[in-house]
């Protein structure tokens, strides 16, 4: 059996990478953890559990993490996601809707299942890295026992979202991205290079509000906001980028990407930072290489994405 954790940041397309990890077969989804990202902690662990009571999953556990970057403070400005992450249409969570205070964290799960299932465990992170390097720091050794860690991030051969060289959640905690790409994970990025095309349309998300499904009208609802600030920021795009989503597709059908390896770091300041580069410093004989997808099979990938979405957005029917 194959068992995966999903790190988020919910976040519109992590709401369809959640979606798209709980129609699975392949894979048992053992739980979501979250920290902050698109919006404030508080948030997107809000967001993630509103998303899973929709579409009748309010089982799968939800574990709080990391509130700020390792060093520096995050601000958020609703572009893209929304001021709550969830295009405004949640707004500020009420007070039991926050995370409850003494629950398992993020780390202290992560750990768990690790020692639980070692080679067997997939960890998806579709956020900032911040959660990753803490259990780095903490369990160094014991990470390295994981199966696979695929994350969405980084832009290794196109210009970056967060800025014209990075990527955003590479860029959220540059010190937390640098730990993780050093540590000899066994980690694979799909970055802009892949998820920029795979894009989304206003079409597709039409056949989620004919569903007559909650989960399905509010995915459009979400999706309507995303695809209008895409508009806004890159008019030349036929859509939006399902940047999210495409890390779960790794684990589940990596034949259809293209990946080579790298030894990674990123630039942690200076006018390039949050840039992820060959890392000239690093030990060609000993650390394990990150493997990049480069090409992608946008075809294949999206008609497997959107038969699953009406396979979970209209009740796993
Ligand atoms: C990443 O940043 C966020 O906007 C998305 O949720 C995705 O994880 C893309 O750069
Ligand atoms: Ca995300």
């Amino acid at each position: 059996m194959n068992y995966m954790i999903l790190s988020v940041d919910t976040g519109i397309d992590d709401a369809l990478a959640i979606a798209y990890a709980l129609g699975q077969k392949t894979y048992r989804l053992l739980g979501i953890t979250v920290s902050y990202g698109m919006a404030p902690l508080e948030k997107t662990y809000r967001n993630t559990r509103h998303l899973l009571n929709l579409m009748g999953h309010p089982e799968v556990p939800v574990y709080p993490g990391s509130s700020a970057p390792l060093q520096g403070i995050r601000t958020y400005n609703g572009d893209f996601h929304g001021m709550d992450g969830a295009a405004n249409l949640l707004g500020e969570p009420a007070w039991e809707e926050r995370p409850p205070e003494h629950m398992k964290s993020s780390v202290a799960f992560i750990h768990e299942s690790i020692e639980r299932y070692g080679r067997d465990l997939t960890l998806v992170t579709t956020g900032p890295l911040t959660d990753l390097a803490r259990l780095l720091n903490l369990y160094p050794s014991q990470c390295r026992a994981l199966g696979q860690v695929i994350s969405m991030g980084g832009a290794l051969t196109c210009p970056g979202n967060s800025s014209p060289v990075a990527e955003a959640n590479i860029k959220a905690d540059v010190a937390a991205s640098k730990a993780v790409l050093e540590a000899g994970l066994p980690l694979t990025l799909i970055g802009l290079d892949v998820t920029r095309k795979t894009l989304l349309t206003w079409e597709e998300i039409q056949t989620w509000k004919n569903m007559g499904t909650a989960a399905g009208s509010f995915y459009c609802d979400l999706l309507t906001f995303y695809l209008n600030e895409y508009r806004r920021f890159y008019p030349y795009l036929q859509g939006c980028a399902l940047h999210d989503p495409l890390a779960v597709a790794a684990a589940c059908c990596p034949q259809i990407f293209t990946m080579l390896p790298f030894h990674l770091t990123v630039c942690t300041d200076g006018p390039v930072i949050g840039r992820i580069t060959e890392n000239l410093m690093a030990d060609h004989g000993g650390t394990e290489e990150t493997m990049v997808a480069l090409k992608v099979d946008s075809h294949a990938f999206k008609s497997m994405f959107t038969e699953m979405m009406s396979y979970v957005l209209g009740g796993f029917a």
